[in-house]
């Protein structure tokens, strides 16, 4: 017999429809009720020269019954049993969540499928579980995720990107045929993020239905797009296992990676917006509920080149120009003169620090810092004393060479002795000193990721979060970031149990602003580590005034990335200026409501965050201006029965090339109602290329 079940969260309704197996009717805006004859009216015609029975895009299709795309689960033992069909034999809902059995009697495998509908932020949550209740093993090949999306969902956005270059998206027809990730990187990796959308024609920031997808998975995964020849669409992810790599004995059960899902009918905004919230209220968890504080990270000031009498000056000047937590990156330890040697030996080089960690440590909390601490625990040189006293705890496969990614090789986690030595060296530095923050990096891929011969992502991947897990329990009061060649592994898995992500090398301010656009569609501003770089950029020799530099890193969790000690006067200044604006804003960008704004000049970008009653608005010119004038901003989210006081807060100060004459309002305090503000908008300066300007909007 047919069943309903229907979840509701403030926004949104689930439909499923379950016969043998369940599918999904409808996912988007709110249904009132379930009418009856719904089954009549959603009911397939059958094509001619086809199956003669109707085929449900099921919440796990599969190739047994006759869907011809991408089955939601692959797999066989010794051979048989490799086309599972199963029956629907119970259903346990709940108010916002239902968890479907399955069965199939004849391949001896039971699934479980868990789908949850957030009340508040309407954001989906899907995994699936397959158990083995046969005798044997059951070799796994794929269990993944599958939405189905409805047939006007016509174009897609997905992401591309590389060291340095994360989070570019691409635009393309979803008509026919479809799109298909697959990472196998051993990281969630900058070339594959686990993220896509799907909308309506032309969808954009403000306007279109849009269906956003993310698998919460830091290991190997696969991704995908597809259009049916009948016109059924879908997206289908989870975790991708190399041959062989996920043998179920009889009782064992495999758990899917979790696929996160998310409608919106007022473009990308109200997607980002839900995820947004969502990693607020259920992901991310901060030891301590506190202002995100303002970092200067070491790394680009000084490099390997560590002398504790110049650091703590970079930490008197790092304090003096308002900055919160100062952290000693890569260098500290034994014998890292370069990055060819030392990752493993986890203690501290006693040449470099003849009098210990401790005078800085306290040097920098008597400048009133927290101290952080750089790490690598998953790495070890070949030049380090951990290679040469176990060789064998390399993550590989014997009989083979395998390539070193910057010199260096990944330990097996699942080795547990291995796993000890790095809980117990991360355990006693935590312990000795006075450690609030751990950047925990992770610099290559997993070229041979064989654990006693067999293939490991899944169980390296596993091995890590406990690990992770376990330093949490120990310390709860430290921090972490993940950080991973920048950003290598940023994911809503890791970020259960890290609190920032460290979203790129690049400090270009220009690359930045498309990186940190593309990654707020997921993550909300104070997980985004957004530092100001020199002048002259590491990464790209590109060469930006503070201007940019100082606004591209201020909507983010901010932080410096440069030697203070170097710098003029003129750029710490600045730099304060900086740092001192973020603060003043950083309750509303850190909680508020993230926007962006549909530019009419395609090289503007123009973002926001807004609280009830409080807006701050940037407006960066990527590139030269499309036109001579700029076209007003038209800010669509204000209250329209409200007045706002609007003010500029910030805006270059190098003279402009491109104006003669600035607008009067510049200078002044403005009072506009919501109405005007958003069908007429408020005019802006011409700015020149690579520039940006602050606007803050107060409701009266
Ligand atoms: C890569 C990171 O992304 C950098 O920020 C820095 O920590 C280096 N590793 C250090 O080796």
């Amino acid at each position: 017999m047919t069943k309903f079940v229907h979840l509701q969260s403030k926004n949104h309704s689930l439909i499923i429809k379950t016969d043998r197996v369940p599918e999904i009717l409808h996912w988007g805006a709110k249904i009132a009720q379930i009418d009856e004859d719904l089954i009549l009216s959603t009911e397939r015609p059958i094509s001619q020269a086809r199956l003669d029975v109707d085929v449900p895009l099921s919440l796990c299709p599969e190739l047994g019954s006759g869907h011809f795309n991408a089955p939601g689960i692959e797999g066989h033992r010794q051979g048989y049993d490799w086309a599972p069909v199963f029956t629907c034999t119970s259903i346990d809902e709940q108010t916002n969540s239902v968890l479907f059995t399955l069965v199939d009697e004849v391949a001896k495998l039971e699934l479980k499928i868990e789908v949850m509908l957030n009340p508040d932020t309407d954001v989906l949550q899907k995994r699936t579980s397959v158990t083995n209740i046969g005798e044997g093993q059951y070799t796994l090949g794929k269990l993944s995720s599958t939405l189905p999306l409805p047939n006007h969902a016509n174009e897609l956005m997905t992401f591309h990107g590389r060291w340095c270059h994360e989070f570019q998206t691409q635009r393309q027809r979803f008509e026919h045929g479809g799109f298909m990730q697959e990472n196998r990187r051993g990281r969630t990796s900058h070339e594959n993020f686990p993220g896509l959308f799907v909308g309506t024609n032309g969808f954009s920031e403000q306007l279109g239905q849009v269906w956003g997808f993310h698998l919460g998975w830091s290991g190997n995964h696969q991704m995908r797009a597809d259009v049916r020849s009948d016109g059924r669409r879908f997206v289908q992810a989870g975790e991708l296992l190399l041959s062989g790599e996920m043998i179920l004995e009889e009782g064992e059960t495999y758990h899917s990676p979790w696929l996160y899902g998310c409608y919106s009918n007022t473009g990308l905004n109200g997607i980002s917006q839900r995820f947004q919230q969502f990693v607020r209220d259920n992901i991310v968890k901060f030891p301590v509920e506190k202002p995100r504080p303002v970092h200067l990270n070491t790394w680009e000031g000084i490099y390997f080149d560590h002398n504790p009498e110049y650091i703590m000056q970079m930490a008197t000047e790092a304090a003096e120009m308002g900055v919160e937590r100062f952290i000693i990156d890569d260098g500290w330890f034994i014998g890292r003169d370069g990055e060819r040697a030392a990752l493993g030996d986890w203690y501290l080089d006693m040449k470099k620090y003849p009098n210990g960690l401790e005078p800085v440590i306290e040097h920098v909390n008597q400048k009133g810092m927290e101290f952080g601490l750089w790490i690598e625990p998953e790495m070890v040189s070949q030049d380090s004393n951990l290679w040469r006293t176990h060789p064998e705890w390399v993550l590989g496969l014997q009989g083979y060479h395998q390539p070193s990614g910057r010199w260096q090789y990944v330990l097996d986690l699942q080795n547990q002795d291995c796993f000890n030595y790095l809980f117990g060296r991360l355990n006693d530095l935590l312990s000795l000193y006075n450690i609030t923050y751990l950047k925990w990096d992770m610099n290559r891929e997993l070229v041979q990721p064989g654990h006693q011969g067999r293939p490991a992502v899944h169980g390296q991947t596993e091995a890590l979060y406990r690990l992770v897990d376990e330093l949490n329990r120990a310390h709860p009061e430290v921090e972490i970031e993940s950080c991973s060649s920048g950003g290598g592994r940023i994911d809503f898995e890791i970020l259960k149990r890290t609190q920032r992500f460290w979203a790129s090398d690049c400090n270009d301010a220009l690359e930045r602003q498309a990186i940190q656009k593309g990654m707020s569609y997921f993550f909300p501003p104070e997980v985004m580590g957004a530092h100001i770089g020199p002048y002259e950029c590491h990464s790209t020799n590109r060469r930006h005034n503070i201007n940019m530099r100082g606004v591209t890193a201020l909507s983010g969790h901010m932080g410096v990335e440069l030697d203070p000690v170097k710098e003029s006067q003129q750029e710490k200044q600045a730099f304060s200026r900086y740092i001192a604006l973020h603060k003043q804003y950083r309750h509303l960008l850190h909680s508020g409501r993230c926007f962006r704004i549909d530019p009419v000049d395609k090289n503007q970008n123009i973002y926001g965050v807004e609280s009830d009653d409080e807006m701050l608005i940037t407006v960066c010119q990527l590139a030269m201006p499309d036109h001579a004038l700029p076209s007003p901003l038209r800010i669509s989210c204000v209250d329209v029965s409200a007045k706002y006081q609007v003010k500029l807060v910030e805006m270059p100060q190098t003279s402009f090339q491109l104006m003669k004459q600035r607008p009067q309002w510049l200078d002044k305090t403005l009072t506009l109602s919501g109405d005007n503000l958003k069908e007429i908008g408020l005019t802006l300066p011409i700015l020149d290329p690579e520039s940006a300007l602050i606007v803050h909007l107060q409701k009266i």
